[in-house]
């Protein structure tokens, strides 16, 4: 039976079985007594199992010495108990079948046992074979799946938004142009302006910075929905945690205000980290020892705790008071900077904290003026380490209001999301979990570029 590295490590298969595994080497050992040991790793597992190749295989001179890091093998043998420490099964093979050599083991970009993650970048379509980016992509994938479960047993329906859109829901002017139209030879209006009625979508067309408009109107029909899905920002920032392409999870509930968005945004992360503590052990157990000796405990300290919230006017307070000397100094009226964000979250409090009601004028149109006119119903969660993880809000669902803070050309665009208003309205919310941003704080690695397969920044978009 063929069998995944994984369940033969977990003790599913009962020793004195015959297997056969099927994977790449990370490594291989050949002792002076005639047999070889080859690490094989098939993604299923963070470690490789280890297969015992006696020299008395036909193909033991022939080609299993001359076997290299990264060779793709068939392995089949007895699944035996291990004598070596760190495994508990080895597989003592009777067939290794190669099913891929490396050219040339001298040149195999990633044959040296450790790499910098800034050259493991220029290699995006190797390093998923080493053991971090292979730990990275699982924890991934089981986030990604622990968050669509979450939504579905809560009877959230996930509503897939347009990639393509004609709105600017950030309204900061980072977005990347969709169009047809041949740069070199555009077409005028008349008025020297660039005519894209003739473009392929009749109108000016962007790369989507969040589905939340979108799905905004789903909520008002289906009360609980979400989206999760790629978004793009042409930011011109070379940041680690700053990528022009991300995903985003995009909760919005109907009949809610900021406290319910807040417990939402809570309840959902102690969620998520319990999940992948439960389900990727193993992962997380290297995470600890190689990456961030603190972070099992840290995703520990943010389950057993309730987050604790602060209003911005506080946070203010507290950034003047702390006695630091920060790069850029802080008012109200101030948005926070990563220092601040950090600052908050690290040392003030030592776990994530909400940041609420912050000014007007440093927030989106849609956010929802509070009573004191110079606030609006905004939260950011700050997390230790990257700062805000989380952006979100109470909408503003009366059109009166959500119309001062619109000029005349966005009230034209956003006819539809104006008629929101005006046809049963509610008060809703809802918030953005940057999923990069996310993965990062729960692996304790600690640039973006290192949380998704293949980054795309300032740059570089090629490969
Ligand atoms: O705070 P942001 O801009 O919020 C929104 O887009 C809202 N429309 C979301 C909503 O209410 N539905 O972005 C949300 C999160 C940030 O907190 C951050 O984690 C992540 O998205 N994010 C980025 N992650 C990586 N690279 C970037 N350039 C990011 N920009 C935002
Ligand atoms: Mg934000």
């Amino acid at each position: 039976q063929i069998i995944p590295v994984a369940r033969a490590l977990r003790g599913e298969i009962a020793v004195g079985e015959q297997v056969t595994v099927r994977g790449w080497l990370r490594s291989k050992r050949d002792s002076k007594a005639g047999i070889s040991f080859l690490a094989v790793h098939d993604g299923s597992a963070f470690d490789a199992i280890q297969a015992v190749a006696p020299e008395s295989l036909a193909n033991y001179a022939s080609e299993v010495l001359k076997l290299s890091t990264g060779c793709a093998v068939e392995v089949t043998g007895e699944l035996v108990a291990s004598q070596g420490k760190g495994q508990s099964v080895e597989i003592q093979a009777s067939a290794v079948t190669v099913v891929g050599w490396v050219e040339d083991a001298e040149t195999y970009p990633i044959a040296k046992k450790r790499h910098t993650f800034e050259y493991l970048r220029t290699q995006a379509h190797l390093r998923p074979r080493t053991n971090t980016f292979g730990a990275i992509t699982r924890v991934r994938s089981t986030l990604a799946n622990a968050i669509h479960n979450y939504f579905h047993e809560r009877g959230f329906n996930w509503i897939n938004t347009p990639i393509i859109t004609g709105s600017d829901c950030e309204g900061a002017g980072e977005l990347f142009r969709v169009s047809t139209l041949d740069l070199a030879n555009l077409p005028r209006d008349g008025k020297g302006g660039v005519n894209f009625e003739a473009d392929f979508f009749a109108g000016e067309a962007f790369l989507t910075v969040s589905g939340q408009l979108e799905v905004e109107a789903y909520c008002l029909a289906m009360s609980k929905v979400y989206t999760f899905g790629p978004t793009f920002r042409a930011e011109n920032s070379n940041t680690s945690r700053h990528l022009a392409e991300f995903w985003m999870v995009e909760p919005e509930i109907a009949f809610a205000d900021l406290a319910d968005d807040a417990d939402l945004a809570e309840d959902l992360l102690k969620h998520l980290f319990t999940r992948v503590l439960e389900e990727r052990e193993d992962d997380m157990a290297f995470f600890q020892q190689r990456i961030d000796k603190t972070v099992i405990e840290r995703l520990r300290g943010v389950i057993d705790n309730r987050f604790e919230r602060i209003d911005y006017a506080e946070a203010i307070d507290i950034l003047q008071n702390c006695g630091r000397k920060f790069e850029f100094p802080v008012a109200w009226g101030t948005d926070l900077a990563s220092e601040h964000e950090r600052f908050l979250a690290e040392e003030h409090v030592g776990r994530p904290v909400v940041v609420m009601n912050y000014p007007k004028e440093i927030k989106a149109f849609y956010m929802r003026l509070n009573d004191d006119e110079r606030t609006v119903a905004a939260m950011d969660v700050l997390a230790p380490g990257i700062g805000e993880i989380i952006g979100g809000s109470q909408r503003e669902e009366r059109l009166d209001v959500l119309d001062a803070r619109l000029d005349d050309h966005q009230k034209e665009d956003l006819w539809w999301y104006r008629d929101l208003r005006r046809y049963g309205t509610v008060p809703h919310a809802g918030f953005g979990l940057g999923f990069e941003r996310l993965l990062n704080y729960v692996t304790g690695m600690e640039n973006v570029r290192d949380a998704i397969p293949y980054p795309r920044t300032p740059g570089h978009a090629d490969f």
